[in-house]
């Protein structure tokens, strides 16, 4: 367990596109946990992995209900509207109003390799979005009307 270092502003990594993970490897479980110790640290509630460097489609959320690790996740069903403010640990400083789904039902991969699915309501339905956003290199800001920087 690590501590990875956060890209933020404008590091060109955060708007690439994320590749696959195929193998659930060594390599892959060590980067989950270590984005879920950053995540912790910098006391976020979601991260993915191209927030600390690596394209690959892994993306940690707890949003106060205990640590989720999705593994190549995709939203396979989503219904209502939500808008709240959002933040990002990749924009230090920066909140705005983000219109996102209420409800989000979910399938990826765990680290055992199985697929599952989970269905969030309000900030972990948004957590789910804003962080599989990040696997193909959108930004919040990207859809926010109104930035607030502090
Ligand atoms: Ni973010």
């Amino acid at each position: 367990m690590a501590l990875r270092k956060i890209r933020t502003d404008n590091d060109p990594i955060l708007r690439k596109i994320s590749k696959p993970v195929n193998e659930i490897t060594k390599n892959v479980k060590t980067l989950a946990g270590d984005m879920l110790d950053t995540m912790y640290e910098a006391e976020g509630i979601g991260l993915a992995a191209p927030q600390v460097g690596l394209l690959k489609r892994l993306i940690v959320i707890d949003v106060g209900d205990g640590p989720i690790v999705m593994i190549n996740p995709e939203i396979i069903q989503q219904d209502g509207e939500q808008v709240n403010q959002e933040g990002c640990l990749s924009l230090p400083g920066k909140t705005g109003e983000v219109v996102r789904p209420f409800f989000v039902k979910a399938q990826a991969l765990n680290l055992d390799e199985e697929i599952f699915t989970i269905e969030g309501e309000g900030l972990l339905a948004r957590a789910i979005c804003h962080e599989i956003d990040h696997l193909n290199g959108i930004l919040f800001t990207d859809l926010v009307k109104n930035i607030i920087k502090e």
